[in-house]
């Protein structure tokens, strides 16, 4: 029997003062686009922000559905609409904020684990590590280097084909 370890660190920020200018601004639009969440069920609003490597920006929200399964997170808005709008364009970056009526947005929210296997589906196919940028609307700010630090052991269209 051999022990394995899965390890990774992550940056943290006290405030969005402390990042760089393009990162801020990322930041800065993923909290603004949470105002165009459709979230009348659960009253917690989601956006999120990306830069792609051709220089453009794409935002998602969460929408939601009174049939709740069909809802669909805010990461997985914004995947569909990169990849219709920008086909085999990386995501260099990605922002995530939130805004909730029942809470304070005063720390970050990672992406869910349905989000997270859609993170890593992306990032395979574009063979580019999506950077992720999460903070609430104050409060402390993670930068992760790769969505794939965030689902180890996943499963991976590799195992698909011998
Ligand atoms: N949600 C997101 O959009 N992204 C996340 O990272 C976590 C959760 C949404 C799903 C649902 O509409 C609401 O937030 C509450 O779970």
């Amino acid at each position: 029997m051999k022990e394995q370890k899965f390890e990774f660190s992550f940056e943290v920020y006290n405030d969005i003062e402390e990042l760089t200018e393009d990162d801020r601004l990322l930041l800065s639009e993923a909290r603004n686009v949470t105002k165009k969440a459709y979230a009348p069920y659960s009253n917690f609003f989601v956006g999120a922000a990306a830069k792609l490597s051709n220089g453009e920006m794409v935002t998602g929200s969460n929408q939601e559905n009174a049939s709740f399964p069909v809802g669909i997170c805010a990461e997985r808005v914004l995947l569909g609409s990169a990849s219709s709008l920008y086909p085999d364009t990386s995501i260099e970056t990605m922002a995530i904020s939130y805004q909730g009526q029942t809470v304070r947005s005063d720390h970050p929210i990672s992406p869910c684990g349905m989000c997270r296997q859609a993170l890593q589906e992306y990032e395979g196919r574009m063979q580019k590590p999506i950077r992720l940028i999460l903070g609430g609307m104050q409060g402390k700010i993670y930068i992760i280097k790769s969505v794939s630090q965030l689902l180890p052991l996943a499963f991976t269209s590799e195992e698909l084909t011998e």
